[in-house]
């Protein structure tokens, strides 16, 4: 799994009880699942379609750095499903994790369009995806 990014909890962010508001991590991580289904599935058009149980064990404080990570578990048709750990870098603890978060990939009209992709592809630097889908299935290939 990687963990992309990085947020600092400032005091907008913080709950009743002084510790991270659940509804600020989910918009963080709806948007970085998001950029994560768009750039794996190579199309801006993407919706969340569904989420799984969140299981909160942990929180954050006020000046507190977490990180998110995702990672694709299942390429569907027109679908990706994505796992996602949010990590607590200042205590180390694992804050929550969500097992299925599924995108679907959109045509023009907004109908779900198969995306043709089967597996993860990593982008080195700035390079393009179709260089990378490229490069990986050479990789892949038996010598
Ligand atoms: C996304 C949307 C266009 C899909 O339409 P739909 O009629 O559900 O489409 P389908 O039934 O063909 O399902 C599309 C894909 O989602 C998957 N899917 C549907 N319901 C699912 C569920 N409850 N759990 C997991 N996957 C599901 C299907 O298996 C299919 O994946 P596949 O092609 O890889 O097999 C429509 O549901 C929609 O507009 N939903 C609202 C999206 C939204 O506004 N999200 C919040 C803001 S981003």
């Amino acid at each position: 799994m990687n963990f992309h990014t990085r947020k600092w909890v400032k005091p907008e962010d913080l709950n009743a009880n002084g510790t991270l508001f659940g509804g600020s991590l989910l918009a963080w991580i709806d948007e970085e699942a998001a950029i994560y289904a768009m750039c794996q599935l190579d199309n801006p058009r993407v919706v969340t379609r569904f989420m799984s149980e969140i299981n909160f064990v942990s929180s954050a404080r006020q000046g507190d750095v977490i990180e998110l990570g995702m990672t694709a578990t299942r390429f569907g048709h027109t679908s990706v499903t994505l796992r996602c750990e949010v990590r607590n870098k200042m205590t180390r603890k694992s804050i929550l994790t969500i097992d299925r978060i599924v995108f679907v990939s959109l045509d023009e009209n907004g109908e779900p369009a198969p995306h043709g992709k089967t597996r993860i592809f990593y982008s080195r630097g700035d390079e393009p995806l179709a260089q990378a889908e490229a490069r990986q299935e050479a990789e892949a290939l038996p010598a």
